[in-house]
């Protein structure tokens, strides 16, 4: 089934994101990217809801292969604490040097890219050894009638929602990289998770 074309979706997007945003995401975005400091790259950053959020960044380098969403993400800048470059790029094969960055964050989006461990792979290139992967996401609910409901709502959904696999194995994904999971928080339903990796594995019982 084809999925919404790109600017069809980078026009409805943030109309989509508003019942979400009332729901809690905007809290949860804040929370995503409050930590990210130094040099962040954002992951598919879409219309740019996140980048007012970016207090302790010094420079926020956020990219998307959808021009449409960059085009929207440019009347965002402004709102940002820290100063942003917009990149339209490929998450999997980014034009980034290694070790290039202090953190990353990524937000709703492993759902959608293709290659969802490619991806992983690449930030962990670009990012540094001590860095930091924030990253919230949806992901296949470990309860039973919650991942039913997304095993039906998927091909519909894949479909408006420009290509997210509603009933994707994200958590597992993120488990199978080379990122560590040091943080984690899951929504009531199981169907969200919010949290940090990094990529070192030594040390994991310190505190954060
Ligand atoms: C559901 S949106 C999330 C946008 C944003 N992160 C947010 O939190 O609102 C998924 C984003 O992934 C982007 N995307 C999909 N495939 C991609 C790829 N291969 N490389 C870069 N971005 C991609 C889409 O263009 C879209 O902006």
């Amino acid at each position: 089934m084809a999925t919404a074309p790109h600017s069809m979706f980078a026009r409805i997007y943030d109309l989509l994101m508003v019942p979400n945003d009332r729901l809690g995401l905007r809290r949860q975005r804040a929370r995503l990217c409050q930590h990210a400091s130094g040099r962040v790259l954002e992951i598919a950053v879409g219309t740019g809801l996140n980048l007012s959020y970016y207090e302790r960044a010094d420079l926020v380098v956020g990219i998307d292969n959808n021009t449409g969403m960059l085009r929207r993400a440019i009347r965002r800048t402004w709102e940002s604490p820290a100063p942003v470059d917009l990149v339209a790029a490929d998450a999997r094969s980014l034009p980034f040097g290694d070790n290039e960055f202090d953190a990353a964050v990524i937000a709703l989006s492993l759902c959608t890219v293709p290659e969802p461990e490619r991806v992983l792979a690449e930030i962990a290139r670009v990012t540094r050894s001590a860095g930091t992967l924030h990253f919230l996401e949806h992901v296949r609910s470990p309860r039973d009638r919650m991942a039913r409901l997304q095993d039906r709502i998927k091909p519909a959904w894949e479909t408006i929602s420009g290509g997210c696999r509603s009933n994707q194995d994200t958590e597992g994904i993120l488990r199978n990289s080379p990122w560590t999971i040091r943080d984690l928080w899951r929504s009531d339903t199981g169907g969200m998770i919010q949290g940090t990796a990094t990529l070192e594995t030594a040390g994991l019982d310190d505190p954060l």
